[in-house]
């Protein structure tokens, strides 16, 4: 050991530890990984942090500085911005729950859900086809798909139709 590091110290590494990956899957390094799983032609990138136990769907984008905690489901063709977090400990009982899982709480983004930088998402259910605002904190569930900002976050706008396909000229 480094003598120059005191004799007590526990020095855990990031890393990618017990994680399956799908196929074409981009990982910018460093992140910080273990025993969870990553769909097909996902991106994470650089100082995301993904726990146990989280699963993340086909073409999800994970940017910089993100954090999903154990008990995360995210779908499919998602886009998670840069520094989001998620919360499973809600500290319901007046403080952290202190190891006790059976107070944490599950969160599940459904298909299709973009989440803006810096948005805080509480334990809750988010159906398909939802875009949350930037610094949006989202407290209940969204069950109808649409522009959700703001905290608590509310329901702002539908989405843009999409766009039209192109017609021959
Ligand atoms: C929420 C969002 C999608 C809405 O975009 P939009 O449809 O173009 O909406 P507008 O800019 O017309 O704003 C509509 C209203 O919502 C408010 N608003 C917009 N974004 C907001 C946000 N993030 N938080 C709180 N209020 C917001 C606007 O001030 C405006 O309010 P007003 O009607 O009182 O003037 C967008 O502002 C946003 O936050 N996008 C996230 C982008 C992001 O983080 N990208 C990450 C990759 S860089």
């Amino acid at each position: 050991m480094d003598k120059s590091l005191p004799s007590r110290l526990t020095l855990l590494e990031i890393g990618i530890k017990d994680v399956s990956l799908g196929s074409d899957v981009k990982l910018v390094q460093p992140v910080n990984l273990y025993g969870c799983e990553i769909g097909d032609q996902c991106f994470v990138g650089p100082f995301v942090e993904i726990q146990r136990g989280v699963r993340i769907g086909a073409r999800t984008k994970v940017q910089s500085h993100t954090f999903v905690c154990e008990l995360v489901t995210i779908g499919d063709d998602c886009f998670i911005g840069h520094g989001v977090m998620f919360i499973n400990d809600s500290f319901s009982t007046g403080g952290p729950a202190q190891g006790r899982r059976e107070l944490w709480a599950s969160t599940r983004i459904g298909n299709r859900v973009s989440i803006g930088s810096n948005a805080t998402i509480m334990p809750v259910t988010v159906c398909a086809g939802v875009v949350i605002g930037a610094g949006a904190v989202v407290t209940k569930d969204i069950l109808e798909p649409g522009v959700y900002a703001g905290n608590p976050a509310r329901r702002i706008k539908a989405l843009p139709q999409a766009p039209l396909a192109s017609s021959p000229d």
